[in-house]
């Protein structure tokens, strides 16, 4: 039972800054090891300049090319820029390109640009050449920035692979409107190099932000067994909650993550995940990680009731109705609110279908949360099921902010931002 439950205040990252974390914080790309895979598209071109804003910015370079990518920009150009031998071919005549070794030096691997046919085999795990045998081997976060003409972006088996690519932990970027290889004007073109300069920076900056944090995120629906071919369930589709794992994770937090029946997961390193059916089971793993976490997001679709008794057999079709006895479940996010300490951040979700910011508003005093972040049902293109939502976020402080329609990543890194604020208020009060 909740009250049962000891909490330990878990330990707070430190609050003393070092002279390198000063400099971090300020330079964010200084020391930094990227990796750049460059693949054949017209957006290739960009490349040196990209390379050499890295270098400015005090990162270290290093190159691979697929064969395809030689035609469209010169690879001694690239390896005056990034001081390194550019490496195309998993074995010239002397020599193994040694592509797991590559994989493990970088700090990130971006792949810019990302063509479709690179896309389209990273997602399908083919290695015919070093770029790819490079993916496969590496260990440190991936990003692609793809580029390519809007109708090939818009194809199904692009989307399809791209989402492919996010289920393996990838950070697929987005692409921007404007006047394309073809000469027409669409979506498709890669990122400005800037632009990708800032991502990065934003990057490695927010990953100190949460560093030395860890966080429980609970997600998708539960399964409450009626027999043993039926259950109760929900339309959660645990997109949500995987991204603000995810968000949490490229923060620096490791994350524990408690996901109901959802065919969402998660490779990025910094995230375990613990799969669990009923709302049950939920509990008992919440209950057991939260004491250690620092901060907790509740985005999961748990069932508030259950059945009383699950029938040992498949309950056969009878009479005109069936009634099942059904019993409320334990509320998670209220049993972490009662044995939270005031140093742990608790977050809450609300999804509603009518008077919205009342209900929102009393969950944050009923559950004892810092922040409530609140869906409604009403605005298309938000809740179950969609890559889409637009929420607002109430905070006890009063607080509240509201955000557009955006992508779940979008709102993610919305969410831990603010998150990030909260943890950090906690330690310097
Ligand atoms: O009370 P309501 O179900 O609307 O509250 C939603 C919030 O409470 C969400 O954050 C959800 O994850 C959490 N919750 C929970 N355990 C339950 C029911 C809801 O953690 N049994």
């Amino acid at each position: 039972m909740p009250g049962k439950i000891k909490c330990y205040t878990p330990a707070i990252p430190s609050e003393t800054v070092s002279i390198q974390e000063i400099i971090a914080s300020l330079f964010p790309m200084k020391g930094k090891r990227i990796l750049l895979g460059i693949s054949g598209s017209i957006a290739a071109y960009k490349m040196p300049h990209f390379v050499r804003l890295l270098t400015k910015a005090g990162a270290q370079v290093r190159v691979v090319m697929t064969p395809a990518a030689k035609e469209f920009v010169s690879p001694l150009v690239l390896e005056t820029l990034s001081k390194h031998e550019v490496l195309c071919a998993l074995a010239s005549d002397s020599q193994w390109a040694n592509h797991v070794m590559l994989g493990r030096w970088a700090d990130l691997f971006l792949i810019a640009p990302a063509s479709c046919n690179t896309m389209a085999k990273s997602a399908a795990g083919l290695c015919d050449n070093l770029l790819l045998a490079t993916l496969l081997s590496a260990t440190c976060p991936v990003w692609l920035a793809p580029a390519m003409d809007e109708d090939m972006w818009h194809h199904p088996t692009t989307q399809r692979n791209m989402k492919t690519l996010e289920g393996f932990g990838y950070r697929v970027l987005d692409t921007e409107y404007g006047e394309l290889a073809s000469g027409l004007f669409g979506q498709g073109r890669m990122l400005e190099p800037e632009k990708l300069v800032q991502l990065l920076e934003d990057f490695f900056s927010a990953e100190q932000a949460l560093k030395n944090y860890k966080a429980l995120v609970t997600a998708g629906p539960t399964y409450e067994n009626i027999d043993p071919v039926r259950f109760i369930g929900n339309h959660s589709s645990g997109k949500m909650g995987v991204a603000i794992a995810e968000a949490l994770a490229e923060q620096g937090c490791q994350v524990e993550l408690v996901l109901g029946p959802s065919n969402q997961s998660s490779s990025h390193p910094a995230i375990h995940i613990t799969r669990v059916r009923s709302a049950e089971e939920m509990y008992q793993h919440s209950v057991q990680i939260f004491p250690n976490c620092q901060i907790a997001v509740m985005s999961a679709a748990v069932a508030d009731y259950t059945p009383e008794q699950v029938a040992g057999e498949k309950i056969k079709k009878a009479g005109e109705s069936l009634n099942i006895q059904l019993k409320k479940t334990k509320d998670i996010l209220k049993s972490l609110g009662e044995i939270r300490t005031e140093q742990q951040v608790l977050i809450g979700f609300a999804l509603e279908t009518q008077d919205e910011e009342n209900y929102a508003r009393k969950k944050l005093l009923e559950k004892n949360a810092d922040m409530i972040v609140m869906n409604s049902l009403r605005t298309e293109g938000a809740g179950f099921g969609t890559d889409t939502n637009q929420v607002v976020l109430f905070e006890r402080s009063g607080a509240r902010h509201e955000t557009g329609l955006l992508s779940k990543k979008e709102i993610a890194a919305l969410i831990v931002k603010r998150i990030s604020e909260l943890a950090s208020q906690k330690i310097n009060t």
